[in-house]
């Protein structure tokens, strides 16, 4: 995949790059036949590929410091005295975070018009998924001991929070493993966003989780607070799909359906 063609996960070349090279910056560029203006949006692009970077970076070793702090706690003994529940609850949290904060990055991006948002969207999502499943193996290694059989029971439906868990990580998996661009290339970017649309039902079972487990102890004001998140998010993407569908269907509208099934237009309502 060349520069310009952008991993559909993070937005179309056109969304990437605009309000960095500003709006006028590729015209001139591109058929004026003004040298410097080339160059100045070629050191534009460079600048800002530069900074990109630095944010990627910034951010990932943000998202890693929750790792960080748990194997800290764990050499010098600080996991209080129940270390696998401790484990188990930071790295359910930081999952249950993570895919908030990947599923904030479109709703962020389209009201604040910081489109390079997009750009982080794949690291955070796959961060959710490290997190998920390090929680999961705390589950069956420290937990359960691999023990099989009780760990099929309790996924088969005898502890239904542990079900919805369990559906939300094998499905966050399998958005993990088609997240590389060679597998987006060979899915296809239509099939692909289809797939990455079960985002939105790990998100729902990811509360549901939460909240039959804290519901058990009778304390659901954390679930509560996710939830209220969650539905935010999700329910802004269902604001602006109807309010796309009615602007399509006015008699007029030049949108066409083609165009708007297209990457470019489906890529802004995920
Ligand atoms: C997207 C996937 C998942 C998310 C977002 C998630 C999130 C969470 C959260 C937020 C908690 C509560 C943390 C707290 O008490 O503060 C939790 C607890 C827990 N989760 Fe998950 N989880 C996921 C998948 C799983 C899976 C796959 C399993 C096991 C098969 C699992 C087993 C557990 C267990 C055993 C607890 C602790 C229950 C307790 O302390 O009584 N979770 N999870």
């Amino acid at each position: 995949m060349s520069k310009t063609s952008r991993h559909p996960g993070e937005g179309s070349a056109v969304e990437a790059t605009a309000p960095t090279l500003g709006a006028t910056a590729p015209t001139l560029g591109a058929g004026s036949g003004l040298p410097s203006a080339g160059a100045d949006t070629r050191a534009a692009g460079h600048s800002a590929q530069r900074w990109l970077s630095w944010a990627k970076g910034g951010v990932f070793l943000f998202a890693l410091l929750p790792w960080l702090r748990l194997v800290a706690y764990g050499l010098t003994d600080r996991l209080g005295a129940n270390p696998v529940e401790f484990i188990t609850r930071s790295t359910g949290t930081w999952t249950l975070v993570m895919l908030c904060v990947t599923l904030a990055i479109t709703p962020v991006r389209r009201l604040s018009g910081m489109v390079w948002l997009l750009r982080l969207r794949r690291m955070l999502g796959l961060f959710a998924c490290f997190y998920g499943a390090l929680h999961f193996a705390t589950y069956v290694w420290l937990d359960q001991w691999f023990d099989w059989a009780s760990i099929v029971h309790d996924v088969s439906g005898k502890r239904p929070f542990i079900t919805a868990g369990f559906a939300a990580f094998v499905m966050m998996a399998a958005l993990a493993l088609t997240s590389p661009r060679a597998v987006v290339r060979r899915m296809g970017g239509r099939r692909w966003q289809r797939l990455h649309r079960l985002i939105y039902a790990i998100a729902v079972l990811a509360i549901l989780h939460y909240w039959w487990m804290k519901a058990g102890k009778n304390d659901l004001a954390q679930p509560a607070i996710y939830a209220i998140v969650v539905a935010s998010l999700l329910g802004a993407r269902v604001l602006w799909a109807l309010r796309r569908q009615r602007t399509q269907a006015l008699p007029g509208s030049s949108r066409s359906p083609a165009k708007s099934d297209s990457t470019v237009s489906r890529s802004r309502t995920r």
